[in-house]
């Protein structure tokens, strides 16, 4: 079989079909979801927070996103890989978004990128796409300017930022984005914009009017510890599960019961 291209996006838009994407930020947990049918993966920034032990995705570099995505690709087989174009690898010029962009595809094997901003990201999104590079964009709640915003909050909640976030998203697809990621903002908003579009738009914590829903996966099986945004829904105790494992291993070895003989070579 062959990967999903975003023209299967584009066809699912058109047929009404939703589709579901996770974050990875390995090879085996990446083969996990796409033996589970995932059709798109992000290797996300978030990869910082979530990966890499950082507070925030602000340090995450170039190099760190194209090592994962890497492992990424290769733990998959049929799955659209997206890569994020992490804080600081696409603000400066079209030229630098360019070059930045073609490692993911070039040295990491990637199928698009991501980035964040809408007006103010139009001339890195047509220098990319005229070059072959698909472009998934991202508006709302944008974590990369974290220091800008005070902190994660709704994005999009009055008539002004509502309409600002508009006409971001119609800039993103008339330069030619592929889909728009919407985090954080109200459900009437997000399904507004998608009504609007003829590109999908993804939605995290953008309610059920969006045409796809993305989740960041250490969030959605329950591996994350502190604070849980309310959009998050988790649907495994893996956390618990894997303490538990860790700890009947420790036990056992304490206790002697591992290894047994049948462990063992004679
Ligand atoms: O980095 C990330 O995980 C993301 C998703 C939350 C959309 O950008
Ligand atoms: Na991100």
């Amino acid at each position: 079989g062959r990967r999903v291209t975003v023209r299967d996006l584009a066809r699912a838009k058109r047929a009404g079909e939703r589709w579901p994407m996770l974050t990875a930020y390995d090879a085996m947990v990446a083969s996990v979801f796409d033996d589970a049918g995932i059709p798109v993966l992000l290797v996300g920034d978030s990869a910082g927070n979530n990966h890499l032990g950082y507070e925030n995705t602000v340090p995450v570099t170039m190099d760190q996103l194209v090592m994962l995505t890497g492992s990424v690709v290769r733990g998959t087989k049929r799955a659209l890989i997206v890569a994020d174009l992490p804080f600081g690898s696409y603000q400066e010029s079209p030229e630098q978004a360019l070059r930045n962009g073609v490692r993911f595809l070039k040295e990491a094997g990637a199928g698009a990128v991501k980035l964040e901003g809408g007006r103010r990201s139009v001339p890195q999104v047509e220098a990319l796409v005229a070059a072959g590079v698909p472009v998934m964009a991202h508006l709302g709640l944008t974590p990369q300017s974290v220091h800008a915003f005070g902190g994660y909050r709704v994005q999009g909640r009055d008539a002004e930022s509502a309409e600002q976030l508009i006409a971001d998203a119609k800039a993103m697809q008339a330069a030619g984005a592929f889909a728009v990621v919407l985090e954080c903002v109200p459900e009437e908003l997000a399904a507004r914009v998608t009504d609007l579009l003829d590109i999908p738009t993804v939605g995290i914590g953008a309610g059920a009017g969006t045409d796809a829903q993305v989740l960041v996966w250490t969030d959605m099986a329950g591996m994350t510890t502190g604070h849980t945004p309310k959009f998050v829904k988790r649907y495994v105790d893996l956390r618990g599960a894997l303490g538990d494992a860790a700890k009947a291993f420790a036990g056992d070895v304490v206790g002697g019961a591992y290894p047994a003989p049948e462990h063992a070579f004679h």
